[in-house]
């Protein structure tokens, strides 16, 4: 039998939730970070983008894990547990599961609670010896990882371009963080999305089926359901753009009229056009993220890419 703890680090989620939305919407230009995104409607639409046509990222990076996995499994030698910060579905994480060698244990680290139990009720189906030891916690948040791990060799794992959610600052101290938690001897492979062409990335976030929009306005749903709001979700629409100055998309939600909703008692009020910016997807050239790496006490010392040049699968070793 797989060993399973849930440690419980996260119980504050939904008070961080009514204070993040209205400190967001009471702000000159509105937002709301995009970890909010993420409820169980969010996390299942969320799974519906990767398998979209438009959205390249998921099987990109999936073809790069396939291809290279036996690589890391070499560059990461015997022994190591493998740490995945936002493990969500685990969905990508068998492939490296399946060629590391005398694996140490498999700490996905989450914030979605029933995902990480589903997880690792599938991984350990799959592979019954294999010691599963879940983290509920915000990975930005501080962590602690399990005693049983403290000794063995770590590899991080941070695919899906995640990184790109953070501003580039974000993303510093992220890469600091999560140098400190895995300590000295780890490595770190993490997937970014590269640079490319809008007539790519535009719909990439802006699909044809609007499975997209359905995700981001899920936003104005969950404020409705959890935070006593009042929006008329079919008053506000999905808008995406390319600012090629943070070399970022972004996504927002914007006011398709002048209106006033409520979130717990207090009256927000939109004029028409205005818009709430719900998140970024930074894209980052591979010497631009290496030099972000080498920055914040990683050793860049391989790098995949597709033949297309969508995505890269960095493999990090600690300075
Ligand atoms: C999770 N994250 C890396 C996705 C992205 O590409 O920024 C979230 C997403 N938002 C809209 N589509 C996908």
């Amino acid at each position: 039998m797989a060993e399973s703890t849930v440690l419980e680090t996260a119980d504050t989620f939904r008070g961080e939730f009514a204070e993040a939305v209205l400190d967001g919407l009471a702000r000159d230009v509105k937002e709301i970070p995009c970890r909010f995104l993420y409820d169980a409607r969010g996390s299942v639409l969320f799974e519906e983008i990767t398998q979209l046509p438009e959205y390249y990222p998921t099987r990109t990076e999936i073809g790069l894990l396939e291809s290279h996995a036996p690589d890391i499994a070499k560059r990461a030698g015997s022994g190591c547990a493998l740490v995945e910060f936002g493990s969500g579905s685990s969905r990508k994480t068998g492939k490296l599961i399946d060629q590391l060698d005398d694996l140490a244990a498999y700490v996905p680290i989450d914030i979605a609670h029933e995902a990480l139990s589903e997880a690792a009720d599938r991984l350990t189906a799959r592979n019954p010896d294999l010691t599963i030891l879940p983290v509920h916690a915000d990975f930005n948040q501080d962590v602690q990882l399990p005693g049983a791990v403290q000794e063995a060799p770590k590899l991080g794992f941070f695919p899906g371009s995640t990184i790109g959610n953070l501003t580039q600052d974000e993303a510093a101290d992220f890469l600091n963080v999560a140098g400190d938690l895995l300590g000295p001897e780890s490595a770190f492979v993490v997937g970014v999305d590269l640079k490319k062409d809008t007539d790519i990335l535009i719909p990439a976030y802006d699909d044809a089926q609007g499975v997209t929009a359905d995700f981001n306005l899920n936003l104005l749903h969950r404020i409705n359901r959890e935070l006593d709001g009042d929006f008329d979700v079919s008053q506000f629409a999905h808008e995406v753009i390319y600012n090629p100055d943070a070399g970022r998309i972004e996504s927002y939600i914007v006011s398709l009229a002048d209106q006033e909703a409520h979130v717990l008692g207090e009256p927000v009020a939109f004029s028409e056009g205005e818009r709430i910016h719900t998140e970024s997807s930074h894209k980052y050239a591979v010497d631009e993220f290496q030099t972000l790496a080498r920055a914040n006490g990683w050793q860049p010392s391989e790098v995949w890419t597709d033949p297309q040049d969508l995505f890269s699968l960095h493999y990090l070793d600690k300075e």
